[in-house]
Parts: structure tokens; sequence; C-alpha cells
């Protein structure tokens, strides 16, 4: 390898050897650092209805665009003779240093990027130092993930359901496998009107697949007991297919599933109990209650919500709109932070997520006020071109821009980034 590069404060030059390297002996990257060839590689790896779900977004998808242009309308004012030869990419959240300011995102369904879903997912981001939200919506137990991981960190995000006894059960399962924080998600008390998905007549967790928390849940397990399964209606070929699906994604025998109605039953408490649109600030005190671990809320975008959220005693928020996947039109998330980082003055780290696709996105965050971004979409992407180290290689690049973006704007640590490194254009 490239010597004299110092893995740590010269992270980036050291990727860009790696991959320059490569390209002396004919090897191109299998994971593209363009973040739309990154999506169009994935594309071809997976099956026409998972791309839909992963890369689609609400209605006209014109959130999705916000989030991008919201992110462009910020520039970067480099400085220049800074000495910026030794670099510090690292932070501090909830008392854990990290490599980077990054976390991954929770995602959930991971099973449509890639056979080793979460834990391959996980494995990557343990293996970068980055911790890992686990989703409530993962296609794999949150135990077999957090055993993947070793002492990585990682946090457990939640959906509240209809349940309190499933909710208190899955905070209580998180705790016992080593999340270091839990995260509730705001966004989604009902999903929101995807088109992609409607047209394709697809929803993965009918199929069984996105809900291996639930049905590996003592909880859940006791009122399935006696729970009627969904009506199978008249058989069509179509129907049988559905059928062997949900058997095929349902732990334990293919087989045994096919005769036995309680896949169907596990499905139908799903749905029945999935969406909570009643949820409201005594489900947040109630939560508070519930745990010691630092709580975070997901999907905060005005500052009234934060501010309440502060005197609910929660430890940190994302500023979030669920990569565009829940209200058509919203405000990109970017554009939400100034005003929610404000609010909160200082008193508790504000995350960001939704739009981020490369180290001038991650800048532009930290400079507004947030203390770390989540990655969403582009690790699936990874995991879906080449498992647990294309989850890598997407962190790994993430890492280098972030570092080169440092550097070259004139800064060496995370400290120096603030708002007077931005300039908004027109
Ligand atoms: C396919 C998919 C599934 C998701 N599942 C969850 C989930 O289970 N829980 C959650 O809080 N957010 C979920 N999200 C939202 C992400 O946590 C994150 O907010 C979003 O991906 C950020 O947008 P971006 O991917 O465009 O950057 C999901 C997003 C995608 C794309």
């Amino acid at each position: 390898m490239a010597s004299g590069i110092d893995a740590q404060t010269q992270y980036g030059r050291r990727r860009q050897a790696e991959i320059y390297l490569e390209g002396l002996r004919g090897r191109r990257p299998r994971v593209p650092a363009d973040p739309v060839e990154l999506e169009r590689r994935a594309q071809d790896a997976m099956s026409r209805e998972g791309f839909a779900y992963i890369a689609g977004g609400a209605g006209l998808e014109s959130t999705m665009a916000a989030n991008r242009a919201g992110f462009e309308r910020w520039r970067i004012v480099p400085r220049f003779l800074a000495d910026v030869s030794e670099r510090d990419t690292s932070v501090e959240l909830f008392g854990r240093p990290l490599p980077t300011p990054f976390l991954l995102a929770p995602i959930g369904v991971l099973e449509m990027a890639h056979r080793d879903a979460d834990v391959g997912a996980a494995r990557g981001a343990a293996e970068a130092g980055v911790p890992f939200v686990i989703s409530s919506q993962a296609s794999t137990p949150m135990e077999q993930i957090a055993a993947a991981m070793g002492d990585a960190p990682r946090w457990y995000q939640l959906y509240f359901s209809s349940s309190n006894e499933l909710a208190r059960s899955f905070v209580e399962r998180a705790e016992a496998c080593g999340c270091e924080a839990i995260v509730l998600t705001l966004d989604t008390t009902m999903l929101g009107w995807r088109l992609r998905d409607l047209d394709l007549a697809f929803l993965p967790f009918i199929l069984g697949k996105g809900i291996a928390q639930y049905v590996s849940d003592p909880e859940f397990r006791r009122q399935l007991d006696g729970a009627e399964p969904a009506p199978a209606g008249r058989p069509n070929l179509a129907a049988i297919r559905s059928l062997y699906r949900l058997a095929r994604a349902y732990p334990g025998s293919t087989w045994r599933n096919l005769l036995s109605p309680e896949p169907r039953a596990a499905a139908r408490l799903f749905m029945d109990l999935f969406p909570r649109p009643s949820l409201d600030w005594d489900d947040v005190a109630f939560l508070r209650e519930a745990t010691r671990l630092p709580l975070l809320l997901k999907g905060v975008l005005h500052p009234d919500d934060a501010r309440r959220a502060l005197d609910h005693g929660v430890d940190g928020i994302v500023v979030s709109n669920h990569g565009g996947r829940q209200v058509d039109g919203a405000l990109a998330s970017i554009d939400a932070l100034p005003a929610v980082v404000e609010a909160v003055s200082g008193r508790i780290p504000v995350l960001l997520d939704s739009g981020v696709r490369g180290g001038a996105d991650v800048f532009k965050a930290l400079a507004l006020g947030a203390r770390a971004v989540l990655i969403g979409r582009p690790y699936c992407y990874g995991l879906a071109i080449a498992g647990s180290g294309g989850v890598l290689d997407v962190i790994r690049n993430f890492r280098a821009d972030f570092d080169l973006t440092l550097g070259l704007s004139g800064c060496v640590s995370v400290e120096d980034v603030g708002p007077q490194r931005l300039v908004r254009s027109a």
C-alpha cells in the first residue's frame, strides 16, 4: 500500500491511492463512488419490487427532490493556507467516541437488497466503527444482528405499534442486546402514499418480509396465540405464489409453514398492530419512563416539536423527512435543520438524514449545527451490490470524501466546521 499516508489523519488520500492503484491492475471499484451509478448498479442486483420499495418515495417524490435541492442551495466557502496536513474526523455521541460523524440509518426489509440483510449491513458498520441503527422492520431479529456486531455500537429504532406492551418488550430486548440508544420514529404513524409500490401492488410485510422483530417477540407471540389468519380468499395462481412466498419468508420450515395458519395470522396481526395513528406526546412520556437509555426522536421538522421534545426529557433529535417516503411536498430536512438547532441551543445533539449523498452534504449538515448524519439509501445499494463488503465500501467512500472536503475547505476537525463556512445561493 502507498506508504507515508497516515490512515487516520489522511484517510481520503489513502482511499484515493487504494482505488487508483487498483486501476493500474485494470480493476475498477465494484461499488461505484458516484451515487447515481451506485443506485443504477444496485437496481440491476435487485428484484423490480425490491428496488421500487427502496428507491421510491411518497407521491410525486418531490420531497426527495427537495432534499437534494436543499443541499445544493448551500455552498461551501473554502479557505486556504491553513495547514490541513493532519485532519481528525471524529466526533462524540452520548459519551461514545466515533471515527466519523456518520451512523447507518434504520432501514427495514433489507432482505430485499441482499440475502445477508441486516446482518450484512451491521457487519459492514461494525468493521468501520459506525453505529448501526437496527430497524423495527428488520429482516433479522435484533439479537442475531447484535451477535454479529461484537462490541461495535448499535442503536434501536422503534416503531411504536398499537400495543404498549409490545413497544416495551422491544425496548427491553434492545437494552438486553447492547443497544446504546432508542430512536422513536415519529413520522410513520401510517404508511405514506407510495406510488411505485401501489402500482406494483406490493407490500413486503404482507408477504412476511421485514417482520422479524415481531415474530421473534414473546409479547407478539402471546398476542398471536389464537389470532385469526387473514382470509385466504379464492385461490388463483398468484395467490398460491404469494402463500408460498410468505411460507418461505416466515421462520421455520417452508413446508410446515405452508400447512400452518400461523404465518398468515402473524402477517395479519402485524398489519393490525403496526400503525399507531394516535401516537402523541403521552407515548413519548411512556417511553421516557420505559428506558434509561438515551432517547431520540426521529422525524422532527419543526422547532416547536424540538422544544417539546426537550420538555419530555428527550436526549437527541433526528431531523428527517424519512427520505421523502412519508409526506410528498414536505420541506427538505436540511432546510428544517437551522431552526431546530436554534430551538435546542446546544442542550442535546441534533442529527440529520434524508438526501445525504456525499462528503459535501455531511459538511453542510455539520456546518448548520448537526452533530452527525445518518446514511440511508446509499448503504442499501452497497449491500445490494456486494453484501457487507459493499456497505463497508460505501462508508469508506463517505469517510474519504468527507475528510477531503474538510481539508480542502480549510478545516482540520469537525469543530472547525460552522455556519461561517457556508453561503446560501439563490
Ligand atoms: C427502504 C427504506 C426503509 C426504511 N425503513 C425505515 C425504518 O424501518 N425505520 C425508520 O425509522 N426509517 C426508515 N427509513 C428511513 C431512513 O431511516 C432514513 O430516514 C432515510 O432513508 C433517509 O433518506 P435517504 O435514504 O434518501 O438519505 C427507511 C428508508 C428506506 C429507503
